[in-house]
């Protein structure tokens, strides 16, 4: 027999939108696939705008949460609005009320999951959350139930769709950050608040999440190093090029015999990584597992339907499954004290300067890298400044590329460049697989 099952969506935008028309689209093939009649009961939204253009009928529009989740036809409640206010308050309203949840707030998740978890426990709901990372890439899945044979050694790769699109059309085409990042917010692919995603805490935030689930102990998106992209430079994009690099917004995370280390930051990958080749809004992760080695999960990381899979494939699962829940990991409100962050992380490193064109001044400058144990791969010089010219006619951008070294020794090397008077440096760019 087909079970009948009752939906209420909190938010109608971009991703609520896209899961209400997947569920009507596919009504039928689930009940034929899954043995399920998923059927939306109620939605809940801020203003009506979305609810005419998606045609949803009047009726299903409720006035508050407490109507949604006393009402008997509602099994699962799914929120889309994000952020930590009425999201947090909506969800724990309806687990209370014994409904499961499905939501794609990695925000919230990454702070409050083991809050919300502990809720649903006592609730005996599912709370289910494969939207919250890598858009329609199925890496929560994959870790809870894919891979869980295996020590997670590392996990890399690209994780915001937004970013991803920016330095897609930076690189490929010379476009403008502020233009491309407006074709980004129409896409639909950015947060709310867009810093979110160019400054990298939307990929902290789901790093944090996918990190502790893969490492069985908590990883607090605090611990995290991060820096976005609204610094980057079109001039070191053009730089990178050619050299043969591609500059991608990386999330990185390793689990060692010394310690966790977990970063987000501007990367430039050899032309030749598979990474490389993941644009636009796709992103990529990669994993290793002692047993299985590398897997690598490839899709598109935002946007409304992609995200709509995500969010509906974990309403069949918590339609299917009344008795298994989605929380298998270690989940706690801090780091397990016992555990080791590692801040000093070991990378090679991009450095662009500004420095002055003259004899002496490599020599100089190489002798500081020296002095802080960086050994040099690459430096070029980019054109000549006329011999006669004074003050920064007189310069002309040096680019570097070291060898892997530590954090700390690059941000003590290049201190003591600027306080020189021949050369200042205008960025530092890590660098994988140099
Ligand atoms: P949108 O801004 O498009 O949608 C959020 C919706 O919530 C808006 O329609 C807004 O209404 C509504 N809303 C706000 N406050 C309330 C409220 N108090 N009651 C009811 N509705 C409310 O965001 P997205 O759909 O892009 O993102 C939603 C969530 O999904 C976020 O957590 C985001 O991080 C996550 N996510 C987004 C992805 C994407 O590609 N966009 C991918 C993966 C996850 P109004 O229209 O009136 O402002
Ligand atoms: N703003 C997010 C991104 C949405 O660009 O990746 C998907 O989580």
């Amino acid at each position: 027999m087909v079970k009948k099952v009752g939906v209420a969506i909190l938010g109608l935008g971009v991703v609520g939108g896209g899961t209400y028309q997947t569920l009507v689209k596919h009504r039928e093939f689930y009940k034929q696939t899954q043995n399920v009649d998923v059927t939306v009961e109620s939605v809940l939204v801020r203003s009506g705008k979305r609810v005419k253009e998606l045609g949803i009928p009047e009726e299903l529009v409720a006035k508050t949460i407490e109507e949604v989740v006393a009402n008997p036809a509602v099994d699962i409640v799914v929120e889309t609005i994000g952020g930590c206010g009425v999201a947090k308050e909506y969800i724990l309203a309806a687990l209370n009320e014994g409904k499961s949840v499905v939501t794609a707030n990695k925000e919230l998740i990454c702070k409050y999951s083991h809050e919300l978890e502990r809720v649903a426990k006592r609730n005996s709901c599912g709370l289910y959350y494969e939207a919250s990372c890598v858009g329609g890439v199925p890496i929560i899945r994959t870790l809870l139930d894919g891979v869980q044979a295996n020590r997670i050694t590392e996990m890399m790769g690209i994780i915001n769709g937004t970013t991803n699109y920016i330095l897609t059309k930076m690189t490929q085409e010379g476009a403008e950050y502020d233009e491309v990042l407006k074709e980004a917010q129409r896409l639909g692919y950015a947060e709310a608040d867009p810093t979110a995603d160019v400054e990298g805490h939307d990929a902290t935030y789901k790093l944090s999440i996918l990190a502790s689930m893969a490492f069985h102990t908590k990883v607090p998106y605090t611990k995290i190093f991060r820096e976005g992209i609204s610094e980057v430079g079109r001039k070191d994009i053009q730089f990178g090029k050619e050299l043969g690099y591609t500059l991608k917004l990386l999330a990185i995370a390793k689990n060692t015999e010394k310690g966790i280390e977990v970063r987000v930051h501007p990367t430039f990958v050899r032309d030749r990584h598979p990474l490389a080749a993941v644009n636009d809004s796709y992103n990529a992760v990669f994993l290793r597992g002692d047993a299985v080695g590398d897997v690598m999960l490839y899709g598109r990381g935002a946007g409304a339907f992609p995200t709509a899979s995500a969010v509906v494939s974990d309403v069949i699962f918590a339609a299917t499954h009344a008795d298994v829940k989605y929380s298998t990991f270690k989940n706690t409100a801090n780091a397990d004290p016992n555990v080791n962050f590692i801040s000093d992380f070991e990378s090679a490193y991009y450095i662009r300067l500004f420095v002055d064109d003259k004899a002496g001044t490599l020599t100089k400058i190489t002798g500081i890298f020296a002095r802080y144990g960086i050994s040099i791969v690459v430096v070029d010089q980019k054109g000549r400044a006329d011999p006669t010219a004074t003050g920064d006619a007189a310069r002309v951008p040096l680019v570097v590329i070291t060898h892997k070294t530590r954090e700390n020794s690059i941000k003590k090397a290049v201190a003591k460049i600027n306080e020189t008077d021949l050369a200042i440096v205008r960025s530092v760019i890590r660098v994988e697989d140099q």
